[in-house]
Protein backbone atom coordinates (compact mmCIF):
# COMPACT_ATOMS: atom_id res chain seq x y z
CA UNK A 1 0.00 0.00 0.00
CA UNK A 2 1.41 3.34 -1.19
CA UNK A 3 1.62 5.52 2.14
CA UNK A 4 1.14 9.19 2.13
CA UNK A 5 4.74 10.24 1.50
CA UNK A 6 5.14 7.99 -1.43
CA UNK A 7 1.98 9.88 -2.97
CA UNK A 8 3.66 13.19 -1.82
CA UNK A 9 6.55 11.99 -3.52
CA UNK A 10 5.40 11.26 -6.86
CA UNK A 11 2.86 14.22 -6.90
CA UNK A 12 5.65 16.63 -6.55
CA UNK A 13 7.75 14.88 -9.53
CA UNK A 14 4.47 14.99 -11.82
CA UNK A 15 4.06 18.53 -10.96
CA UNK A 16 7.52 19.20 -11.71
CA UNK A 17 7.44 17.54 -14.79
CA UNK A 18 4.52 18.95 -16.47
CA UNK A 19 6.66 22.05 -15.69
CA UNK A 20 10.16 20.97 -16.70
CA UNK A 21 10.28 17.78 -18.64
CA UNK A 22 13.12 17.95 -21.05
CA UNK A 23 12.14 17.89 -25.02
CA UNK A 24 13.03 15.07 -26.50
CA UNK A 25 12.51 13.59 -30.36
CA UNK A 26 11.05 10.83 -29.40
CA UNK A 27 8.88 11.95 -26.02
CA UNK A 28 5.59 13.24 -25.90
CA UNK A 29 5.18 16.08 -23.77
CA UNK A 30 2.99 15.85 -20.98
CA UNK A 31 0.27 18.40 -22.01
CA UNK A 32 0.13 16.23 -25.15
CA UNK A 33 -0.02 13.21 -23.08
CA UNK A 34 -3.06 14.68 -20.61
CA UNK A 35 -4.53 15.58 -23.98
CA UNK A 36 -4.67 11.37 -25.10
CA UNK A 37 -1.65 11.73 -27.63
CA UNK A 38 -0.21 8.72 -27.03
CA UNK A 39 3.91 7.99 -27.79
CA UNK A 40 4.97 5.60 -31.21
CA UNK A 41 6.30 2.32 -29.19
CA UNK A 42 8.88 1.97 -31.96
CA UNK A 43 10.39 5.21 -31.36
CA UNK A 44 10.22 4.83 -27.58
CA UNK A 45 12.06 1.50 -27.87
CA UNK A 46 14.71 3.08 -30.26
CA UNK A 47 15.35 6.24 -28.14
CA UNK A 48 15.75 3.23 -25.16
CA UNK A 49 18.10 1.05 -26.95
CA UNK A 50 19.99 4.21 -27.97
CA UNK A 51 19.96 5.22 -24.87
CA UNK A 52 21.36 2.62 -23.19
CA UNK A 53 24.62 3.35 -25.31
CA UNK A 54 25.42 7.62 -24.83
CA UNK A 55 23.78 10.79 -23.51
CA UNK A 56 20.84 12.61 -24.59
CA UNK A 57 22.77 14.77 -26.51
CA UNK A 58 24.64 12.48 -28.30
CA UNK A 59 21.17 10.34 -29.55
CA UNK A 60 19.29 12.91 -30.99
CA UNK A 61 21.23 12.54 -34.38
CA UNK A 62 21.51 9.19 -34.22
CA UNK A 63 17.90 9.07 -33.59
CA UNK A 64 16.94 11.55 -36.05
CA UNK A 65 19.09 9.57 -38.60
CA UNK A 66 17.50 6.03 -38.00
CA UNK A 67 14.36 7.40 -38.05
CA UNK A 68 14.30 9.35 -40.98
CA UNK A 69 15.57 6.53 -43.06
CA UNK A 70 13.42 3.75 -41.22
CA UNK A 71 9.92 5.47 -40.01
CA UNK A 72 8.68 2.26 -39.11
CA UNK A 73 9.62 -1.04 -37.44
CA UNK A 74 8.33 -2.77 -40.66
CA UNK A 75 11.14 -0.37 -42.80
CA UNK A 76 13.49 -1.38 -39.82
CA UNK A 77 13.13 -5.28 -40.35
CA UNK A 78 13.57 -4.84 -44.26
CA UNK A 79 17.06 -2.95 -44.13
CA UNK A 80 20.30 -4.76 -45.33
CA UNK A 81 22.35 -5.46 -42.20
CA UNK A 82 25.19 -3.34 -43.27
CA UNK A 83 23.47 -0.24 -43.98
CA UNK A 84 22.08 -0.50 -40.13
CA UNK A 85 25.47 -1.80 -39.20
CA UNK A 86 26.87 1.66 -41.17
CA UNK A 87 23.87 4.27 -39.05
CA UNK A 88 25.18 2.47 -35.80
CA UNK A 89 28.94 3.29 -36.29
CA UNK A 90 30.48 5.62 -33.41
CA UNK A 91 27.08 4.41 -30.64
CA UNK A 92 29.46 1.55 -29.85
CA UNK A 93 28.67 -2.20 -28.53
CA UNK A 94 27.22 -3.22 -31.63
CA UNK A 95 26.15 -6.52 -30.11
CA UNK A 96 22.93 -4.31 -29.14
CA UNK A 97 22.63 -3.31 -33.22
CA UNK A 98 22.75 -6.84 -34.28
CA UNK A 99 19.86 -7.18 -31.82
CA UNK A 100 17.76 -4.29 -32.45
CA UNK A 101 17.68 -6.25 -36.05
CA UNK A 102 16.97 -8.93 -34.70
CA UNK A 103 14.12 -7.46 -32.59
CA UNK A 104 12.72 -5.22 -35.02
CA UNK A 105 11.99 -8.69 -37.23
CA UNK A 106 10.47 -10.36 -34.55
CA UNK A 107 8.11 -7.96 -34.06
CA UNK A 108 7.65 -7.42 -37.99
CA UNK A 109 7.13 -11.54 -38.69
CA UNK A 110 6.03 -12.65 -35.54
CA UNK A 111 3.71 -9.84 -34.11
CA UNK A 112 1.92 -8.23 -37.32
CA UNK A 113 4.65 -4.63 -36.64
CA UNK A 114 2.89 -4.13 -33.46
CA UNK A 115 5.15 -3.90 -30.40
CA UNK A 116 3.58 -5.89 -27.56
CA UNK A 117 2.34 -3.98 -24.67
CA UNK A 118 3.12 -5.53 -21.87
CA UNK A 119 6.36 -6.33 -19.90
CA UNK A 120 6.10 -9.67 -19.94
CA UNK A 121 6.14 -9.90 -23.49
CA UNK A 122 8.44 -7.17 -24.57
CA UNK A 123 10.76 -9.20 -22.21
CA UNK A 124 10.77 -12.45 -24.90
CA UNK A 125 11.90 -9.95 -27.71
CA UNK A 126 15.49 -10.29 -28.41
CA UNK A 127 17.63 -7.42 -27.16
CA UNK A 128 14.77 -5.89 -24.95
CA UNK A 129 15.80 -6.76 -20.97
CA UNK A 130 14.32 -6.08 -17.99
CA UNK A 131 15.18 -2.29 -18.21
CA UNK A 132 13.97 -1.80 -21.82
CA UNK A 133 10.76 -3.55 -21.11
CA UNK A 134 9.60 -2.06 -17.87
CA UNK A 135 10.46 1.29 -19.84
CA UNK A 136 8.61 0.19 -22.97
CA UNK A 137 5.99 -0.51 -21.17
CA UNK A 138 5.58 2.68 -18.67
CA UNK A 139 6.19 5.46 -21.66
CA UNK A 140 4.71 4.19 -24.53
CA UNK A 141 1.57 2.02 -22.98
CA UNK A 142 1.39 3.98 -19.55
CA UNK A 143 2.06 0.72 -17.55
CA UNK A 144 3.17 1.14 -13.61
CA UNK A 145 6.28 -1.01 -14.09
CA UNK A 146 9.43 -0.30 -12.34
CA UNK A 147 12.08 2.01 -14.63
CA UNK A 148 15.47 1.65 -12.82
CA UNK A 149 18.40 2.77 -14.63
CA UNK A 150 21.54 4.90 -13.22
CA UNK A 151 19.72 7.80 -12.43
CA UNK A 152 16.84 6.47 -10.53
CA UNK A 153 19.31 4.18 -8.50
CA UNK A 154 20.86 7.53 -7.28
CA UNK A 155 17.61 8.85 -6.79
CA UNK A 156 16.88 6.54 -4.77
CA UNK A 157 19.76 5.89 -2.90
CA UNK A 158 19.43 9.24 -1.74
CA UNK A 159 16.14 9.67 -1.36
CA UNK A 160 16.07 6.42 1.41
CA UNK A 161 19.75 7.70 2.28
CA UNK A 162 20.33 4.01 1.21
CA UNK A 163 24.30 3.15 1.78
CA UNK A 164 24.81 -0.06 0.60
CA UNK A 165 27.06 -0.36 -2.89
CA UNK A 166 26.29 -0.68 -5.65
CA UNK A 167 26.08 -3.19 -8.01
CA UNK A 168 24.40 -4.86 -4.70
CA UNK A 169 22.10 -2.71 -3.53
CA UNK A 170 20.24 -2.86 -7.30
CA UNK A 171 17.45 -5.20 -5.65
CA UNK A 172 16.61 -2.92 -2.67
CA UNK A 173 16.64 0.26 -4.87
CA UNK A 174 14.37 -1.51 -6.79
CA UNK A 175 12.01 -2.86 -4.07
CA UNK A 176 11.90 1.59 -3.31
CA UNK A 177 11.56 2.24 -6.79
CA UNK A 178 8.78 0.27 -7.16
CA UNK A 179 7.00 1.23 -3.99
CA UNK A 180 7.26 4.52 -5.07
CA UNK A 181 5.85 3.96 -8.66
CA UNK A 182 2.60 5.35 -8.69
CA UNK A 183 -0.84 4.61 -10.76
CA UNK A 184 -1.62 7.50 -11.61
CA UNK A 185 0.33 8.57 -15.05
CA UNK A 186 3.43 6.02 -14.54
CA UNK A 187 4.90 6.77 -17.78
CA UNK A 188 4.92 10.29 -17.22
CA UNK A 189 6.33 9.53 -14.10
CA UNK A 190 9.03 7.04 -15.10
CA UNK A 191 10.59 10.14 -16.97
CA UNK A 192 10.00 12.67 -14.50
CA UNK A 193 12.25 10.75 -12.54
CA UNK A 194 15.06 9.95 -14.96
CA UNK A 195 14.91 13.81 -15.91
CA UNK A 196 15.14 14.91 -12.37
CA UNK A 197 18.43 12.14 -12.26
CA UNK A 198 19.52 14.05 -15.26
CA UNK A 199 18.96 17.32 -14.12
CA UNK A 200 18.31 17.89 -10.55
CA UNK A 201 20.07 15.12 -8.74
CA UNK A 202 22.98 14.85 -11.12
CA UNK A 203 26.07 12.79 -9.81
CA UNK A 204 28.50 15.64 -8.84
CA UNK A 205 27.05 18.80 -6.93
CA UNK A 206 23.32 17.45 -6.99
CA UNK A 207 20.71 21.20 -6.96
CA UNK A 208 19.43 20.14 -3.96
CA UNK A 209 18.01 23.98 -3.95
CA UNK A 210 15.79 23.75 -6.50
CA UNK A 211 14.58 20.35 -6.31
CA UNK A 212 10.99 19.38 -6.29
CA UNK A 213 11.60 16.40 -3.21
CA UNK A 214 14.10 18.16 -1.20
CA UNK A 215 11.90 18.28 1.98
CA UNK A 216 11.64 14.32 2.22
CA UNK A 217 14.68 13.47 0.55
CA UNK A 218 16.56 11.59 3.55
CA UNK A 219 20.60 12.22 2.23
CA UNK A 220 19.51 15.74 2.11
CA UNK A 221 18.57 15.80 5.43
CA UNK A 222 21.76 13.71 6.67
CA UNK A 223 24.04 15.41 4.39
CA UNK A 224 25.15 12.63 2.26
CA UNK A 225 23.75 12.96 -0.71
CA UNK A 226 27.00 14.10 -2.42
CA UNK A 227 28.50 10.37 -1.28
CA UNK A 228 25.30 8.13 -2.78
CA UNK A 229 24.94 6.09 -4.12
CA UNK A 230 28.33 4.28 -2.67
CA UNK A 231 29.93 1.85 -5.60
CA UNK A 232 31.87 -1.30 -4.87
CA UNK A 233 35.36 -0.89 -6.53
CA UNK A 234 35.62 -2.39 -9.84
CA UNK A 235 38.74 -4.55 -10.56
CA UNK A 236 41.32 -2.94 -13.28
CA UNK A 237 40.86 -3.55 -16.72
CA UNK A 238 43.49 -5.34 -18.31
CA UNK A 239 45.31 -3.96 -21.58
CA UNK A 240 45.21 -5.68 -24.39
CA UNK A 241 47.23 -5.40 -27.73
CA UNK A 242 47.20 -5.57 -31.63
CA UNK A 243 48.21 -5.19 -35.10
CA UNK A 244 46.38 -3.02 -38.10
CA UNK A 245 47.07 -3.05 -41.47
CA UNK A 246 46.19 -0.10 -44.23
CA UNK A 247 46.58 -0.80 -47.38
CA UNK A 248 45.37 1.44 -50.33
CA UNK A 249 46.01 1.08 -54.20
CA UNK A 250 47.04 3.50 -56.42
CA UNK A 251 43.80 4.67 -57.12
CA UNK A 252 43.18 5.42 -53.48
CA UNK A 253 40.92 2.04 -53.06
CA UNK A 254 41.28 0.86 -49.48
CA UNK A 255 41.90 -3.16 -47.68
CA UNK A 256 38.73 -3.52 -45.13
CA UNK A 257 37.55 -6.67 -43.90
CA UNK A 258 33.73 -7.19 -42.48
CA UNK A 259 34.23 -8.60 -38.85
CA UNK A 260 32.46 -12.52 -38.42
CA UNK A 261 28.77 -11.96 -36.73
CA UNK A 262 29.74 -12.99 -33.79
CA UNK A 263 32.20 -11.27 -30.99
CA UNK A 264 33.44 -7.86 -30.49
CA UNK A 265 32.23 -5.71 -33.29
CA UNK A 266 30.71 -8.42 -35.15
CA UNK A 267 29.14 -7.20 -38.61
CA UNK A 268 31.33 -4.01 -38.53
CA UNK A 269 33.39 -3.00 -41.43
CA UNK A 270 37.14 -3.00 -39.98
CA UNK A 271 41.04 -2.91 -40.84
CA UNK A 272 41.95 -6.63 -41.67
CA UNK A 273 44.41 -7.12 -38.52
CA UNK A 274 45.92 -9.70 -35.34
CA UNK A 275 43.74 -11.04 -32.64
CA UNK A 276 44.17 -8.68 -29.90
CA UNK A 277 46.17 -10.32 -26.74
CA UNK A 278 49.22 -10.17 -24.71
CA UNK A 279 51.03 -11.43 -27.83
CA UNK A 280 49.34 -10.99 -30.54
CA UNK A 281 50.23 -12.59 -34.51
CA UNK A 282 52.13 -9.85 -35.92
CA UNK A 283 51.69 -11.58 -39.76
CA UNK A 284 50.10 -9.43 -41.89
CA UNK A 285 47.60 -9.82 -44.99
CA UNK A 286 49.51 -10.42 -47.57
CA UNK A 287 52.98 -9.90 -48.04
CA UNK A 288 54.32 -6.12 -48.97
CA UNK A 289 57.05 -3.43 -47.26
CA UNK A 290 54.70 -2.56 -44.57
CA UNK A 291 55.96 0.64 -42.32
CA UNK A 292 54.81 0.61 -38.89
CA UNK A 293 53.31 4.42 -38.53
CA UNK A 294 54.80 6.08 -35.17
CA UNK A 295 52.18 6.78 -32.85
CA UNK A 296 49.75 3.87 -31.81
CA UNK A 297 45.79 4.15 -31.28
CA UNK A 298 44.49 3.09 -27.66
CA UNK A 299 40.76 2.40 -27.46
CA UNK A 300 38.44 1.28 -24.01
CA UNK A 301 36.24 -1.47 -24.47
CA UNK A 302 33.69 -2.90 -21.54
CA UNK A 303 36.34 -5.56 -20.44
CA UNK A 304 39.55 -4.24 -21.52
CA UNK A 305 41.97 -1.59 -22.84
CA UNK A 306 43.25 -1.64 -26.63
CA UNK A 307 46.47 -0.35 -27.77
CA UNK A 308 47.13 -1.25 -31.51
CA UNK A 309 49.82 -0.81 -33.36
CA UNK A 310 49.60 0.29 -37.33
CA UNK A 311 51.05 -0.85 -40.07
CA UNK A 312 50.94 0.65 -43.73
CA UNK A 313 51.81 -0.55 -47.25
CA UNK A 314 50.72 -0.13 -50.97
CA UNK A 315 48.01 -2.58 -52.51
CA UNK A 316 48.84 -4.59 -55.36
CA UNK A 317 46.65 -3.75 -58.27
CA UNK A 318 45.46 -6.95 -58.38
CA UNK A 319 42.35 -8.66 -57.01
CA UNK A 320 42.16 -8.84 -53.24
CA UNK A 321 43.54 -11.20 -50.56
CA UNK A 322 41.09 -13.91 -49.76
CA UNK A 323 38.27 -13.39 -47.34
CA UNK A 324 38.98 -9.18 -47.57
CA UNK A 325 37.32 -6.78 -49.67
CA UNK A 326 39.18 -3.61 -51.65
CA UNK A 327 36.34 -1.02 -51.37
CA UNK A 328 36.85 1.86 -54.18
CA UNK A 329 37.35 5.63 -52.82
CA UNK A 330 33.99 7.07 -53.48
CA UNK A 331 32.72 3.74 -51.45
CA UNK A 332 34.55 4.34 -48.49
CA UNK A 333 33.12 6.47 -45.34
CA UNK A 334 35.14 6.58 -42.11
CA UNK A 335 31.92 7.27 -40.66
CA UNK A 336 30.69 3.71 -41.12
CA UNK A 337 33.77 2.72 -39.15
CA UNK A 338 33.29 1.53 -35.34
CA UNK A 339 35.37 4.38 -33.23
CA UNK A 340 38.49 2.18 -32.67
CA UNK A 341 38.87 1.39 -36.57
CA UNK A 342 37.83 5.04 -37.05
CA UNK A 343 41.06 5.96 -34.56
CA UNK A 344 43.21 3.74 -36.75
CA UNK A 345 42.80 5.21 -40.08
CA UNK A 346 42.69 9.01 -38.61
CA UNK A 347 46.24 8.26 -37.50
CA UNK A 348 47.10 6.66 -41.17
CA UNK A 349 45.31 9.37 -42.49
CA UNK A 350 47.52 12.38 -40.83
CA UNK A 351 50.87 9.99 -41.18
N1 LIG B 1 17.29 8.06 -20.12
C1 LIG B 1 16.94 6.89 -20.68
N2 LIG B 1 15.67 6.90 -21.10
C2 LIG B 1 15.19 8.12 -20.77
C3 LIG B 1 13.93 8.75 -20.91
N3 LIG B 1 12.93 8.11 -21.49
N4 LIG B 1 13.78 9.98 -20.42
C4 LIG B 1 14.82 10.60 -19.84
N5 LIG B 1 16.02 10.09 -19.70
C5 LIG B 1 16.21 8.85 -20.14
Amino acid sequence: MRDSLQQGLSGSLLDWYDRHAREMPWRIGPADRVAGVMPDPYRVWLSEVMLQQTTVAAVRDYFTRFTSRWPTVQTLAAAPDDQVMGEWAGLGYYARARNLLKCARAVTDEHDGTFPDTYEALLKLPGIGPYTAAAISAIAFDRPETVLDGNVERVMARFYDIHDPLPGSKPLLKDKAAALTPDTRPGDYAQAVMDLGATICTPKSPACGICPVREPCQARAAGTQPDLPRKTPKKPKPTRYGHVYIAQNNNGALLLERRPDKGLLGGMLGWPGSDWSDTPDDSPPFEADWQMLTGEVRHTFTHFHLILRIWTAPLPAESAPEGLIVLEKHAFRPGDLPTVMRKAHNLWRDR
